[in-house]
Formats: C-alpha cells, sequence, structure tokens
C-alpha cells in the first residue's frame, strides 16, 4: 500500500495550521512542505519558521521539498524546524553527494528530486546514499498543474533501479496526482503519491483520501 502526502500548497495559508490538522484528521500518511523561493522556480512560498508553525500542528511526518538555489545554507533550519524527510533537487546541487550526506548526518531522512526534464542518470551514483527519490511529474513552481504524461516511463526504470538496488529507498511522485492519473503511477511502481489540489478541492477532504487511496493499492502480478 502506498502513502499519500498531503500539498499544503493547495491549502488557505491564512489558516494553515487548521488546515493540516484537517488533512490529518482526513487521513493523510504525510503532510508535503512545499519551499520555493523565486530564484530555482519562479513562485516564493514558505521559510523555515512556518515549517517550524506547521510542525506544531501536527505529529505526522513533514515530508519538506526545496525547491530552492544553494539548499546547503538552510538545511539546518529546515532540520531545527521540524522536517523528518527534506528533499534537494538535483539541479539545484553541484555537490550533491555532500548536501545529501549534510542532511543524514543532521538526523532526517534524505530526498533526492528531479525535474521531469532531468534524466535518472544523474541520481545513479547517489541512490545509495538518500532514502527517498521524488520524480516531479509536472514542472515545479505550482499546483493544479496537468500530469506530464513522459514522466511515467522515468518512474518506471527508477523502480526498477532502486529494485536492482535492493535498498530500502522509497519513490515518491509530485504533481498532477488526481484521480484521473493515479493508477498509472502506482502500475509504474510509486510509493509515495504527494497530493494538493486532489486533497484541497472542495470541503470534503477525508473523501478526497479516501477516494485517493483506494487507487493506492499495488496490483500483484
Ligand atoms: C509543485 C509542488 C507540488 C504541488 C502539487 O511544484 O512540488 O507538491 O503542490 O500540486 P498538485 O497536486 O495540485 O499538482
Ligand atoms: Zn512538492
Amino acid at each position: 500500500m502506498g502513502k499519500l502526502s498531503a500539498s499544503i500548497l493547495s491549502a488557505d495559508f491564512g489558516r494553515l495550521a487548521e488546515q493540516v490538522r484537517a488533512v490529518e484528521e482526513a487521513g493523510t500518511d504525510w503532510i508535503h512542505v512545499d519551499v520555493m523561493d523565486g530564484h530555482f522556480v519562479p513562485n516564493i512560498t514558505i521559510g523555515p519558521d512556518v515549517v517550524a508553525s506547521i510542525r506544531k500542528a501536527t505529529k505526522l511526518p513533514l515530508d519538506v521539498h526545496l525547491m530552492i538555489e544553494k539548499p546547503e545554507r538552510y538545511l539546518q533550519a529546515f532540520v531545527d524546524a521540524g522536517a523528518d524527510w527534506l528533499g534537494v533537487h538535483v539541479e539545484a546541487c553541484p555537490h550533491l553527494h555532500r548536501t545529501l550526506q549534510n542532511i543524514k548526518e543532521l538526523g532526517v531522512r534524505a530526498t533526492v528530486a528531479c525535474n521531469p526534464a532531468t534524466p535518472l542518470a544523474g541520481l545513479e551514483y547517489v541512490l545509495n546514499d538518500v532514502d527517498m527519490v521524488l520524480i516531479m511529474t509536472v514542472n515545479p513552481g505550482f499546483g493544479g498543474q496537468e500530469f506530464i504524461r513522459a514522466t511515467l516511463p522515468k518512474v518506471r526504470q527508477c523502480r526498477q533501479m532502486i529494485d536492482a538496488l535492493q535498498a530500502p529507498v522509497l519513490l515518491e511522485v509530485d504533481g498532477g496526482v488526481h484521480q484521473g492519473t493515479i493508477d498509472e503511477l502506482v502500475d509504474a511502481g510509486a510509493d509515495i503519491f504527494v497530493a494538493g489540489s486532489a486533497v484541497f478541492s472542495g470541503a470534503d477532504y477525508a473523501g478526497n483520501i479516501s477516494e485517493l487511496k483506494k487507487h493506492m493499492v499495488k496490483k500483484v502480478n
């Protein structure tokens, strides 16, 4: 069974703690926090202080996705704020191996993320050093974008790489995940499903989450 990581990018930021508690009660497994700096991606969102406030609102794992340049400058701050998982983009890290080691030395789980157009080759030599691979299935920056189907073979190929390694590395997909796209992602071998707009649309978060979770059961071949 996969896990759902609800992206608070689609929440009402004016009542963020309440929204985090609402999706926790509605059954999400993790909370996904999208940090954007207006440089690595065109949008600007939140920083460590807001993550610290979210930390107070929930006991669920905080899955922090850094879409920022020079993420190595902020690792300590996000760990202090309460991140359980810290993800950096391969495109933002010239010394990716060192940055991932630093995340682990800080005592949290390390995620390596890659954009839709980035080949998996860039991850090959760090797969043994991460706890999770995040494959972007939209271009990072905004919620509510359309799933990019060309990323499906990449998800499948990444699954094979992880299985060949026989290491406990999770595979996360992020962007455009909803009832109409999740089956193919389950089939391609994803473990963790980030969903923002599909969770926060309308008022029935529990209904939205249970619909997604119905699809997250892997078929046994
Ligand atoms: C996009 C973010 C995603 C985003 C997903 O840059 O990384 O986590 O919130 O939103 P939806 O699920 O609406 O595509
Ligand atoms: Zn994200």
